[in-house]
């Protein structure tokens, strides 16, 4: 079966490659030449683990290529997905779907035979209503059917995400589509993979509304994390006890500095905008939307407060070990890192910063970090250091060696990743999230 994937971003060229695995014949195209050339040479313009390992193989097979031009990608494919981007608009939150809906039009002119197009980019309901529309009003002559497939995967673990899902949402109208998508997912089903056919409008709203419970989920830990932290109690015990319940289940209770990423911010907004339109509000995302913010500022404040406070902290100086917004990539949308070390150079306090991956993207937005080469780099002379990002690099620090080159033995650990009895056996000053 022969697949175009439109948008070789994140989820895009992570499909097309899986896809690909899969046996498929498929094309990924992109506007940005130079992002297709440097495919066509290897080289990802992503950092995501074994991504690059996938497309060599299946270059090599003749089952993957890249190209810019639409019309020639897409001729002869069965099944075309949408994987473009839906950045929340400027000023209003909305998603922006003008890359979605340009895809749609330049489909419906070039088609040269029946399609499915799949939307796999994250849409709000209605959105493929539209893109129906948008390809009946080219004139397009051939049989096209709208399918809404979101995508579930996560960055850093996107390959294994993709390939063993918890599930596959498809939202198909007619029966045709849900054979071509069966087709698609072929060796998923047969891995016994869980697929689940919808409407297509109950799809498009299973994606916010899985996005919108996580992130409600993180929210709910945070804020109880600091009510831990009154109470003198131990959030990841909370955490373990209400988590074995298996109708709360274990996972996304870790707390934290926030969330950030390229989809829980984005996403809540954009399902706030829905729920705003169609007069039916969902006030729990509301509050997570505005925890998660100040959230992510108040962080700021705790390194601050352990520095013994605003006066205190001015000219003192801070290690920040970790900025993307998590671990195995180098994604800085959205990170907790810029609301802290904004609140930090905004104190006076001067920062330094070390990311395995993210220091390129994390320039710019904060041009008053200065970047350095190791972990111990960022320490030395350093007053307090904060782990920002749970990078395994920082998992295992040399502790001898951080008292040996920083002012004082002070961690604020955002993460939880040591435990406070050996922080302070190793004579650290040492303080976490919820933990007492
Ligand atoms: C998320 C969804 O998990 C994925 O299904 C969807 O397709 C895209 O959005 P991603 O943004 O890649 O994936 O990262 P994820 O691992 O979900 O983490 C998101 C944010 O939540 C990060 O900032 C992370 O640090 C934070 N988080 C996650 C917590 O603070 N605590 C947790 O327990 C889990």
């Amino acid at each position: 079966m022969k697949i175009a994937m439109v948008g070789s971003g994140y989820v895009g060229l992570v499909s097309g490659a899986c896809f690909a695995d899969f046996g498929h014949e498929v094309v990924c195209i992109d506007k940005d030449a130079s992002k297709i050339e440097r495919l066509e040479n290897g080289v990802m313009p992503i950092y995501e683990p074994g991504l690059d390992a996938l497309v060599e193989v299946n270059v090599k097979a003749g089952r993957l290529s890249f190209t810019t031009d639409l019309a020639e990608g897409i001729k002869g494919a069965s099944a075309i997905f949408i994987a473009v981007g839906t950045p929340s608009r400027r000023g209003d939150g909305h998603a922006d779907l003008s890359f979605v809906h340009a895809v749609a039009r330049e489909v419906g002119e070039s088609l040269v035979n029946d399609a499915v197009v799949v939307t796999k980019s994250t849409v709000p309901v209605g959105t493929g209503d539209a893109v129906e529309r948008i390809i009946a009003e080219t004139g397009c002559k051939h049989r096209v059917s709208v399918v809404s497939n979101p995508e579930f995967l996560r960055e850093g673990a996107a390959i294994g995400d993709f390939k063993r899902p918890d599930r596959i949402v498809i939202g198909a109208e007619d029966e045709w589509a849900r054979e071509v998508m069966r087709e698609v997912y072929r060796p998923l089903f047969l891995n016994e993979s869980p697929i689940l056919f919808t409407s297509r409008r109950s799809s498009e709203l299973i994606k916010y509304a899985a996005n919108a419970f996580l992130a409600t989920k993180i929210t709910f830990i945070n804020e109880m994390a600091d009510l831990c932290e009154k109470v003198g109690a131990n959030v990841q015990d909370v955490s373990r006890g209400i988590g074995m319940d298996g109708r709360i289940g274990a996972k996304f209770l870790h707390a934290g500095p926030g969330y950030g990423g390229s989809c829980f911010p984005k996403d809540t907004l954009a399902l706030l905008k829905t729920a705003e339109d169609y007069e039916s509000p969902i006030r729990i995302v509301e509050a997570v939307v505005a925890v998660n913010e100040s959230r992510k500022r108040a962080m700021g404040r705790k390194v601050l407060d352990a520095l013994g406070g605003m006066e205190a902290a001015r000219g003192k100086k801070v290690a920040l070990l970790g900025l993307t917004f998590k671990p195995n990539t180098d994604d800085m949308r959205d990170s907790p890192a810029i609301a802290v070390a904004q609140a930090l150079t905004d104190a006076g306090v001067k920062v330094a910063a070390f990311d395995p991956e993210g220091m390129e993207q994390a320039r710019p937005l904060m041009p008053e970090v200065e970047m350095s080469a190791s972990p111990y780099e960022a320490i030395e002379d350093a007053d307090a250091i904060a782990i920002v990002t749970e990078w395994d690099a920082f998992r295992a620090l040399d502790f001898a060696r951080i008292k040996s080159v920083a002012n004082s033995p002070l961690l604020v650990d955002l993460r939880n990743i040591y435990r406070p009895e050996d922080m302070r056996a190793a004579g650290f000053d040492y303080i976490s999230i919820g933990r007492g």
